[in-house]
């Protein structure tokens, strides 16, 4: 029995959580760079909060707000330059895991005047980094609670994550409320991400005690409206459930990290454009199929919590998805060659994964 973990970020969560805390803004700065993306930061009332928050605690504040979905290595660095350029000692990410995974990185670039775009991947760990604050507007992504962000080199479109201790936030606020504005497709998406976070970081061969305790609660949590989305369901009361879920999530993955399906996911959301979550959770069906073959303990544990057979659980869950991809055979075998290296992923999957099988997962999609 394990319980070994770290996740030094202070979390305050619930309605106002904001305003109430203004203080723990005041202490990490006197001038911040707020970086989000171009909508939900506006739309969900987080960044009005926030500016009053700040202009509470005496911090003067600008605003980089070009962050897109899957955020590039480049914005991260042109927000870097630009939090230097204002003389930003504090930075502040608002949104869903696209903005909140680039604050972390225009923390560190803002930090380094001396890093290169792509010394992001190869730094010194921990780097240097500015203070950093996150206020989360979607229930899924979990990096208000990871040492992990997750960016996209322009030049190749593929996605890469960076993780360690200068990963982290100083403070996360989680206040459901912002979830709100958020559309039932996207609410869908984001759930289905946590969801696969849980189930992932559970059945991973990294799996230690808390993991589990986390991973759990999460799916307990969240496998009512995976299994059968509803808008009628959204009640404020299930935005809330959704969102609290997301954390508990975020630290299961924060423990042990994420399996196959996060890693060939991304091909999906690279060349298909299919959201984040959704992309994951069309390889839930292959997760739950080996985890029955290798950890049926583990699988247990989680028909037990759902009242679903697994392999019903992740056909509702692929189905969920809805993802209309098509990925032809000789696709499928020139993709995954791109793990041939190997992958972490990979390796903690249960049974192992390689690249073979990556290739009959994409070719199954
Ligand atoms: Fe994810």
């Amino acid at each position: 029995m394990k319980i070994n973990a770290y996740m030094p970020a202070r979390i305050v969560s619930g309605k106002n959580c904001v305003a109430d805390n203004a203080a723990l803004l005041s202490r990490l700065g006197k001038k911040c760079l707020i970086v989000t993306g171009g909508g939900s930061a506006d739309k969900s009332g987080a960044l009005a909060d926030c500016v009053s928050a700040l202009e509470s605690a005496g911090i003067a504040y600008e605003r980089y707000g070009k962050i897109a979905p899957n955020p590039t290595v480049e914005s991260c660095f042109e927000a870097g330059t630009m939090a230097r350029e204002c003389g930003a000692d504090l930075i502040v990410g608002i949104g869903g895991g696209s903005a909140q995974d680039a604050a972390k990185a225009v923390a560190i670039f803002a930090a380094n005047p001396d890093m290169r775009l792509m010394d992001i991947y190869t730094r010194t760990i921990p780097a240097k980094r500015l203070p950093l604050a996150l206020i989360g507007t979607t229930a899924g992504t979990g990096s208000e609670v990871t040492g992990v962000s997750v960016l996209t080199n322009g030049a190749t479109g593929r996605k890469k994550s960076i993780s360690g201790a200068d990963c982290y936030a100083d403070v996360s606020f989680c206040d459901y409320r912002y979830t709100l504005s958020v559309p039932f497709d996207t609410t869908v998406s984001t759930a289905l991400d946590a969801y696969c976070h849980a189930a992932e970081a559970y059945l991973a061969t990294s799996c230690n005690d808390l993991t589990a305790l986390y991973g759990l609660k999460a799916i307990e949590m969240l496998h009512g409206f995976v299994g059968a989305p509803s808008p009628d369901a959204l009640t404020e009361g299930l935005r809330e459930k959704l969102y609290i879920a997301s954390i508990y999530a975020g630290l299961a993955i924060n423990i042990s990290g994420t399996d196959f399906p996060h890693t060939v996911g991304y091909y999906l959301t690279e060349n298909y454009g299919v959201p984040h979550g959704k992309a994951c959770a069309v390889f839930m069906p292959v997760l739950i199929g080996r985890a029955k073959k290798y950890c049926p303990e583990k699988l247990g544990a989680i028909e037990a919590i759902t009242g679903y057979e697994a392999s019903e659980m992740a056909a509702r869950i692929k189905a969920a998805a809805a993802v209309d991809v098509t990925i032809s055979r000789e696709e499928a075998e020139t993709v995954a060659q791109r793990w041939s290296a190997g992958v972490k992923n990979f390796d903690r999957s249960p049974g192992g994964f390689t690249v073979a099988d990556a290739a009959d997962a994409l070719a199954g999609v």
